[in-house]
């Protein structure tokens, strides 16, 4: 590999690295023998398996004579025999078929210029991206699980992405937060009204930056400056946790509000989702793998919530959690500062943390049950969430099940390495 240096500021960048990375000029000499890639039909049979999980239809801006759609089409087929739910998928192939619209580097305007191909199982979108790609056939389309972008043209790509962006989700969370924030504010409205609490629960990753910007966004309209009092979720579970508290506490030292913002700090109910669906992408995982982990980063972030009220930000802070230590230790570092007790408060969740509810109640703290209500049938998830909860080996409420004793349940938890080393 060769690297150009363009300017000074860069030479000064590029001498503090190793020399290795920089490479010489003769190192494609020296690897063009000894490299393998894959080919073309490997990365778009790739491309199709690992969109499987995502529903949405499948489209191609730049078609030509359907090379590249027949081999995305061959690889969906192949999926469907045993996966009934791909038989949903369909493919676009978009083209005018009038080949490049203007020169591009050594290939004239016109070149690409076919009649349109036959392609069983394909529908085909004949004209410029310009013309054919409407809102008509946004609506049709609806959502899009895989695009192929071979159209050559700088102009011609970003025509079909400005077109394709809304139809990406999870990936278009601006529309989910436009959607979202029209059912959100009337609530607002309501429970400002009535002098309610409104909290939003906090789900998994797919969701998590889309709810973050929408709270803070509708939060911070003039409209909602004197109410009502609101809340969101903390997830210590998420690598990146200590982040989402700077954004939230910069967010609330630019933002006068009459009610304190409640912060639910809790673990995480999605750690299996989370994992399963970071491997099935590739993606690293966004949740830490070992519990000592979490309880760790947990307790970090317990003691920056209440640093960060005892400096004068306006949050109030609620720990939710089963585990004794995990709570013990809010509790103190809460009377460290000086504080009292019902500055804290404690959460809980009605049928899993009844013992420990009472219990806290009895020792004069604030503690809240959350209580689910509504139809079982949407509330299936959430009794599968609890059940996988009480049964993991890793559960507190499992290990105090299992008649571990309290100073083991209460030692102090230490990061991963540190235990494994
Ligand atoms: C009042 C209340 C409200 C809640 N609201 C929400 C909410 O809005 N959103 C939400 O996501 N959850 C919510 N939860 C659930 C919460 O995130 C936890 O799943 C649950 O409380 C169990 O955590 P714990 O501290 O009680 O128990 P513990 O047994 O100490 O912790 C279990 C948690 O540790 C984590 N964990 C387990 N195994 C591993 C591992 N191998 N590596 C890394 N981490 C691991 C998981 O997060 C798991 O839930 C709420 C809980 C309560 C009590
Ligand atoms: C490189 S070819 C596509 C090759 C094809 N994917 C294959 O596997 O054989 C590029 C194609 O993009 C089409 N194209 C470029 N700009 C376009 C535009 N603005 N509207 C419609 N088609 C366009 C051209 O007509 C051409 O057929």
């Amino acid at each position: 590999m060769a690297m150009a240096v363009t300017s000074p500021d860069q030479e000064q960048h590029l001498s503090a690295l190793h020399p290795w990375l920089l490479g010489s000029p003769d190192d494609w000499e020296m690897w063009r023998g000894k490299m393998t890639t894959p080919t073309r039909s490997q990365v778009l049979e790739l491309a199709i398996q690992i969109s499987r999980p995502i529903s949405g239809h499948i489209m191609e801006f730049g078609s030509w004579k359907g090379y590249s759609a027949r081999i995305m089409r061959d690889e969906l087929w192949r999926t469907r025999l045993w996966e009934r739910r791909q038989w949903r998928k369909h493919i676009y192939a978009c083209d005018s078929f009038e080949g490049l619209a203007e020169s591009y580097e050594h290939l004239p305007a016109g070149t690409f210029k076919t009649a349109v191909p036959t392609l069983r199982g394909i529908r085909i979108v004949k004209g410029y991206f310009e013309d054919s790609l409407t809102p008509k056939l946004a609506a049709e389309v609806g959502q899009v699980s895989l695009a192929h972008l071979d159209a050559d043209l700088y102009s011609s790509t970003v025509t079909a992405l400005n077109w394709l962006t809304p139809l990406l989700r999870p990936d278009a969370p601006e529309r989910g937060k436009r959607d979202a924030a029209d059912r959100l504010r009337p609530l607002l409205r309501r429970a400002h009204e009535r002098g309610a609490h409104l909290h939003i629960d906090m789900e998994s990753m797919d969701s998590r930056d889309a709810v973050l910007e929408l709270i803070l966004e509708l939060l911070g309209e003039d409209e909602f400056r004197d109410g009502p009092s609101a809340g969101m979720v903390l997830q210590g579970y998420l690598r990146d946790s200590p982040q989402t508290l700077d954004q939230i506490v910069q967010w609330l030292g630019a933002h006068e509000r009459a009610h304190a913002l409640t912060i639910r700090l809790v673990k995480g109910a999605y750690w299996d989702h989370e994992l399963v669906e970071a491997k099935q992408h590739g993606w690293p995982a966004p949740v830490f793998e070992h519990k000592s982990d979490t309880d760790v980063n947990f307790e970090m972030l317990t003691r920056r919530l209440l640093d960060a009220r005892a400096a004068g930000v306006g949050l109030r802070v609620a720990v939710a959690s089963h585990n004794l230590r995990s709570v013990s230790h809010a509790i103190a570092y809460n009377r460290l500062l000086g504080a009292d007790d019902t500055d804290l408060e404690l959460q809980v969740l009605r049928g899993l943390g009844d013992p420990l509810q009472q219990a806290l109640a009895r020792l004069g703290l604030r503690v809240r049950t959350y209580c689910p209500v509504g139809d079982l049938v949407a509330g299936m998830a959430y009794l599968v969430r609890r059940l996988l909860e009480n049964t993991s080996n890793d559960s507190f409420l499992h290990e105090q099940a299992r008649g571990v004793p309290l100073d083991e349940l209460l030692a102090p938890p230490r990061p991963h390495d540190v235990t494994a080393a």
